[in-house]
């Protein structure tokens, strides 16, 4: 596991931003893994700047989103933020973005994504980290699933997301996310740690010495190309 430890959210956003418009540079036809959320909105920002500047080309790049909320609408819709954040602003083919579809089926829209995997590897995953060691929407567990499923939010990533909706009731109890197995299976990872409330979580993957199931993101520890990113 490769550590960088940085000053400020700031700084990991930029580095973050470099290294996802680095490998866009490296194979222009990447299959990029996406995340949502407050970490990635910083980072988005930085790989935007980088297109606008003439730096980076996504014509050939292709995007899946790692999660999606089950009976959500735009604005809250991570569709709606992906577009809002990136994809409206770099120039990638809508048709080389897939995301689970909130308008659809949910079992039937579980069964197109593990389709879409069963062909495609992701190149790159970017990852944000819950405060529960959550990744994805992979939650603590006894067991965790490998494929692409639906998930119910556990109370405290449900408390931890309402922030970001008019009020508590309002968040999604359910989501589409990928499986472990479907993250594990990214040729390199890329988790940026952003907030005082993962500190835990993060600091049993730092200490690196036992997976656990009830800390997801433990499992990168399995990993042979993980890089994190975190604060001081
Ligand atoms: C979002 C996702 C989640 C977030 C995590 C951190 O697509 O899969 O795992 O990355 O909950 O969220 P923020 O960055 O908002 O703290």
């Amino acid at each position: 596991m490769k550590l960088i430890c940085t000053e400020s959210y700031e700084e990991s956003a930029r580095i973050a931003a470099g290294i996802i418009t680095g490998a866009v540079k490296a194979k222009p036809d990447i299959l990029l893994g996406l995340a949502t959320g407050e970490t990635a909105e910083g980072i988005y920002a930085g790989v935007v700047k980088a297109y606008q500047a003439g730096e980076v080309d996504f014509s050939r790049a292709r995007t899946v989103n790692l999660d999606e909320y089950i009976g959500c609408g735009e604005p809250d819709s991570y569709r709606y933020f992906m577009e809002s954040h990136l994809f409206r602003h770099i120039n990638i083919p809508p048709e080389n973005i897939t995301i689970a579809d909130y308008k659809a089926d949910p079992e039937e829209d579980v069964s197109r994504m593990r389709r879409f995997f069963e062909g495609n590897r992701v190149d790159l995953q970017l990852l944000g980290l819950g405060a529960n060691g959550h990744i994805g929407f992979n939650e603590p567990a006894e067991a965790l699933q490998a494929l692409t499923h639906i998930e119910d939010l556990t109370p405290s990533t449900i408390e931890a997301n309402a922030r970001l909706f008019a009020n508590a009731g309002l968040v999604p109890r359910r989501a589409i996310t990928m499986g472990m197995g479907d993250i594990l299976r990214a040729r390199s990872v890329l988790l940026v740690v952003k907030g005082e409330s993962k500190r835990k979580v993060l600091g049993e993957l730092l200490d690196g010495k036992a997976v656990s199931t009830q800390n997801p993101a433990s499992l990168l520890l399995l990993h042979p190309d993980v890089t994190v990113i975190f604060q001081k």
